[in-house]
């Protein structure tokens, strides 16, 4: 190795910390033979110094000192790998004060303040890379920077959290409930003990806004993106959903929607999502992630891998660390545009309201078991315009209720709406309607 080795510092040594240890030390040459200089993890910094994880940590610098890990002139890149917001804020604005690239995979982070961070990093003439905030193992985002840059994005459809895509794939497998299968998940260390984030779609919310704007070059708010997590669904939707030859997944969609004179809006949404039981994306089981691509130059792309774990995260925050450590090489460190479009293109939009989509829909009703409901029921959306494809019944909450389950034609989801809050009011309902989206096409 002729040239010197770039410094790197780590905070965090939890799951992901810990991976990236262990791989910086199991490929150490790889890794060197790939850059021609070696990476040198030199200093970790945590809030306990009990990891408890088994590591060979002889010879490095580890304490509590993240304040004097930020400040060390050794060190090029700093890995922010504690979480959550506040704290890792700051810490990587301190960071790129100090003049210290950073990798972080914090996608909560970025998706809430990330152009405040990335306007800091291009002031400061330094890189914030992000690699594994998205898809865990799968490099999705250096695949939308480099390998797809010629194309105008049509489309995009991810299965990005792994935990829910467990508790459906589980759920559907084995006929459980939605509260029994995340309690095995987390027995088994693929959720969280507070599950919000990942049941309710808010960590796919974070990824698809992060996707949107290296997909898109948009700028939309998380907080903006519709967004319907898992809980509500039972058993029975899988089993209907089988019969419709259709499967449920949690998906993040999005697509830019040109507007007539010029402008777009993008449209950009996360709920289950019944999706057609051949596609690719319907195969995804247990934590596995993936993400299909639309290109108006390479057509349909599909990237699977596992979305989280300690190694694939890993595997992205390395990647990320051998790429800034070559730019510093080559001097050209600090120039590369982090949400693959440059700051000045990056253009606030707009998110299409759901009551504006058109598509299939799955409607459930709970109603009375009685005779002429289901004539009722049917009367009523056609008043609205909803016209039915399938109809199936099965068994209600109790013994004077049924479940009605309908698949709709192509419908305005605004008609949809208005036909079930009307359904809703009516004294023969016995519990709220339900709604899942068809997507199909892409
Ligand atoms: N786990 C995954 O598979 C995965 C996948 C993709 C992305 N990510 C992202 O990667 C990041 C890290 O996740 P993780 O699963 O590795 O989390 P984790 O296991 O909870 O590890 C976080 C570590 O940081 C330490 N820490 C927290 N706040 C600190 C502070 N202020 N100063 C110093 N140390 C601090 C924690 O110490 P204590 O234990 O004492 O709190 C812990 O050791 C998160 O942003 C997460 O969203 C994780």
């Amino acid at each position: 190795m002729s040239q010197r080795a770039v410094g790197v510092g780590l905070v965090g040594l939890g799951t992901v910390g810990t991976g990236v240890v262990k791989l910086l030390q199991r490929n150490a040459q790889v890794i060197a033979q790939r850059l021609g200089f070696p990476l040198e993890l030199r200093r970790i910094a945590n809030r306990e110094l009990e990891t408890g994880h088994g590591l060979e940590l002889d010879g490095l610098h580890f304490d509590t000192d993240v304040e004097g890990l930020l400040a060390d002139p050794t060190l090029d890149i700093v890995i922010e790998l504690i979480g959550g917001s506040d704290a890792a804020r700051k810490l990587i604005h301190t960071a790129i004060g100090n003049g210290k690239h950073v990798v972080t995979a914090n996608k909560a982070l970025l998706a809430e303040h990330g152009a405040e961070l990335f306007d800091a990093a291009a002031a400061r003439g330094v890189d914030v890379a992000f690699e594994a905030s998205v898809g865990g193992g799968i490099p999705i985002l250096r695949a939308l920077r480099e390998g797809l840059a010629a194309n105008r994005i049509e489309s995009l459809h991810g299965i990005m959290n792994g935990t829910t895509n467990y508790v459906l794939s589980e759920m559907e497998k084995t006929g459980d409930d939605f509260e029994a299968v995340l309690a095995r998940a987390q027995e088994l260390g693929l959720a969280e003990a507070d599950p919000h984030f990942d049941v309710d779609g808010v960590d796919a919310a974070h990824k698809l806004t992060l996707l949107v704007a290296m997909a898109l070059g948009a700028q939309i708010s998380c907080d903006a993106i519709p967004t319907e997590g898992i809980r509500e669904l039972s058993p029975v939707d899988f089993e209907v959903a089988r019969e419709f030859g259709l499967r449920i997944k949690l998906l993040g969609i999005a697509r830019p929607r040109p507007l007539d004179g010029g402008g777009r809006r993008i449209e950009a949404r996360v709920h289950p999502t019944l999706i057609p039981a051949g596609s690719l994306l319907a195969h995804v089981d247990g934590a596995m992630n993936a993400i299909a691509i639309h290109g108006d130059a390479a057509g349909p792309t599909l990237f699977y891998g596992a979305g989280a774990g300690a190694f694939p995260t890993a595997s992205a925050v390395v990647a990320d660390l051998m790429e800034i450590a070559r730019a510093i090489r080559r001097g050209f460190a600090g120039r590369v545009a982090p949400l693959s479009y440059l700051p000045d293109h990056l253009e606030p939009c707009s998110i299409v309201p759901l009551a504006e989509l058109e598509g299939r829909c799955y409607l459930i009703f709970g109603v009375a078991d009685r005779p002429g409901v289901l004539a009722q029921l049917t009367a009523l959306l056609a008043e609205h315009g909803v016209s039915i494809e399938a109809v199936l019944q099965r068994g209600g909450s109790s013994a004077d209720s049924v479940r009605v389950h309908l698949l709709t034609h192509r419908t305005r989801e605004a008609s949809v709406q208005a036909a079930t809050a009307a359904i809703a009011r009516k004294t023969f309902v016995t519990q709220p309607p339900r709604m899942i989206r068809v997507e199909e096409g892409f």
